[in-house]
């Protein structure tokens, strides 16, 4: 028990989620209260190299809770290693209609079908520049996620990437090619081996062109057969992928799951992710990396994730239930 799941987390549950979501996020632009927030604890300390990055632990947050990079510093000072901002998509756009996420605390999960509401490449690499110029974020590596305008034809879809990969490339440290949300209609077609050739090929062209290469993953859904995975894994291979992100939300209903259109996430998630961690670490090189996403709500999820493979991992439903101490909580430090 502790002061979020006692007090906080009963107020913020009053309210509908994406509320609670703003005024959490609100809140967390204010640096000084994340750091009152974690006061007098030091940032678990489990520091790796990967991607080339210097990590200071393998526990991130995954793409969706920062959207439009408002909070990289509190997820820094609440304890993370790293975050994956966006979706960000080439042109702002304001996402499904409302209500949109839904929350089922018995069963640690959310519903959404957001479709990537955001304030589009140009605006949020303005502000990612302006928190660079202030801040040297040497230890915590910052990858932005892309995805497809709603409004740009699926046969438009690379070129509509590579826009926001211009505009954000050196910004970042690591991209992820996302192809895996449910609620962007046609965005899991890109998944097809041809168009994905096609997608991966663009970006990569553009990306090895820039003074520094930088390195770019794919997001899978958890929802594609196991058996198509040796032939994605093996098109990052060809386009000279730095790994993949396992998995985005799911589509997939158990009969005891909530039934709410959209994409599902948290505890129903664990075993499937766990499952295609499991399937894609030996398919993977060596020199490519796993970033474990899904149903990590406790310690020993994190644990069973590394030991299914995963380089790093990253929560998003987690942080909901779990609140600022969740890095602390996961880690198993204090
Ligand atoms: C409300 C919400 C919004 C999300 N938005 C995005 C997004 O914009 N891009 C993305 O790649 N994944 C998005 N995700 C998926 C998460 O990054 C993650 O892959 C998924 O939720 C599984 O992890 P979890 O069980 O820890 O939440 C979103 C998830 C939630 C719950």
């Amino acid at each position: 028990m502790n002061l979020y799941s006692t007090l906080a987390r009963p107020l913020l549950f009053q309210l509908n989620p994406e509320l609670a979501h703003h005024l959490t996020l609100a809140s967390l632009r204010i640096p000084v209260l994340s750091k009152l927030l974690t006061l007098g604890r030091k940032a678990p300390n489990d520091p790796v190299k990967l991607l080339n990055l210097p990590f200071r632990n393998r526990l991130g947050i995954a793409a969706g809770l920062d959207k439009n990079a408002e909070a990289v510093l509190a997820w820094r000072n609440l304890g993370f290693g790293f975050a994956e901002l966006g979706t960000v998509t080439l042109h702002p756009q304001p996402g499904n209609p409302k209500p949109r996420v839904f929350r089922y605390p018995s069963k640690q999960a959310l519903i959404n079908r957001l479709g990537f509401p955001n304030l589009g490449a140009a605006s949020i690499a303005a502000r990612i520049r302006r928190l660079r110029d202030r801040h040297a974020l040497q230890d915590f590596p910052i990858g932005i996620n892309l995805g497809k305008s709603k409004i740009t034809p699926l046969d438009q879809a690379p070129i509509d990437y590579l826009e926001s990969l211009k505009l954000l490339q050196p910004l970042g440290d690591y991209f992820v090619i996302n192809i895996s949300s449910p609620n962007t209609p046609g965005l899991r077609d890109l998944a097809k081996p041809d168009d994905l050739r096609r997608l991966l090929s663009t970006l990569q062209d553009f990306n090895r062109s820039c003074s520094k290469t930088k390195p770019v993953l794919l997001k899978v859904s958890p929802d594609v057969e196991f058996s198509t995975l040796p032939e994605i894994v093996a098109i990052t291979r060809e386009f000279d992928l730095a790994g993949i992100v396992a998995t985005n939300t799911t589509l997939h209903r158990d009969p005891d799951d909530p039934k709410e259109t959209g994409g599902l996430s948290g505890r129903p998630l664990t075993d499937r992710a766990t499952a295609m961690t499991q399937t894609l670490r030996p398919l993977l090189g060596s020199d490519q990396i796993l970033i474990g996403v899904g149903g990590v709500m406790s310690a020993a999820d994190y644990q069973s994730r590394r030991s299914a493979g995963a380089d790093l991992v990253q929560i998003y439903t987690g942080m909901v239930y779990l609140g600022p101490d969740a890095a602390w909580e996961i880690l198993r430090t204090s």
